[in-house]
């Protein structure tokens, strides 16, 4: 699969709407959401009420990466908002298992996320459970950073897990993607590319969304 999540972090706040008119528009597949909260992440974006306004406007699905401690707290707000994915993060949660099965009791899909240090073999046992793993492909906090290039073997690695276990779990990966990096990415077997600044800072952004996947 060759899907592109655009994320509205690095999005015009001021005009929000818009933004989203244009990925609806576009060749973009999901919408990505970035929620941090100042303590699992040195940065805080935003919450349920901007995520609701978000929905109302958005035409692709809401591709929620909560960067927060304690994400079980919140499943079903986000629900309520209108999260169709929800990616938690592995080093946030103590019961992982767990929550991956509260996210997909409440009807969302699920997925986890790992940051640029932690080994895609720790996912092994729940792979069965994910619906989705995100590569962490910079530290989380902040758009505009460098893609970090051992990314490449983790999304090689998951994927030979993944098919050894017979699965269908998608593999997205998430900071400093750009058309420069999309197509080895996708070759590697990803299928989801989280783009933020690449797509927003961009001259054109409804072509570089294009060029992303082609
Ligand atoms: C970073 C966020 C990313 C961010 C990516 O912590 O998880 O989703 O928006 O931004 P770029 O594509 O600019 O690296
Ligand atoms: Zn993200």
């Amino acid at each position: 699969m060759r899907l592109v999540t655009a994320s509205l972090l690095s999005a015009d706040f001021g005009k929000l709407k818009e933004e989203i008119e244009m990925l609806n528009q576009s060749d973009n597949d999901w919408i990505h959401v970035d929620v941090m909260d100042g303590k699992f992440v040195p940065n805080i974006s935003f919450g349920q009420p901007v995520i609701k306004s978000i929905k109302k406007y958005a035409k692709q699905p809401l591709d929620v990466h909560l960067m927060i401690e304690e994400p079980d707290r919140y499943f079903e707000d986000f629900k309520k908002c209108g999260a169709d994915i929800i990616s938690v993060h592995y080093e946030a949660c103590r019961h992982l298992h767990r929550s991956l099965s509260a996210i997909k009791d409440l009807g969302m899909k699920a997925s986890v996320a790992l940051n640029p240090h932690t080994p895609v073999m720790l996912v092994k046992d729940v792979l069965s459970l994910c619906d989705m793993v995100l590569i962490m492909s910079v530290n989380p906090g902040f758009g505009g950073q460098k893609f970090i290039e051992n990314t490449y073997s983790k999304v090689k690695e998951l994927k030979q897990m993944i098919d050894e276990q017979g699965l269908q779990t998608l593999i997205e990966v998430d900071g400093g993607v750009n058309t420069d990096n999309s197509h080895l990415l996708y070759d590697l077997g990803a299928d989801a590319l989280v783009a933020g600044s690449a797509v927003f800072s961009s001259p054109d952004p409804m072509k570089t969304i294009s060029l992303l996947k082609k």
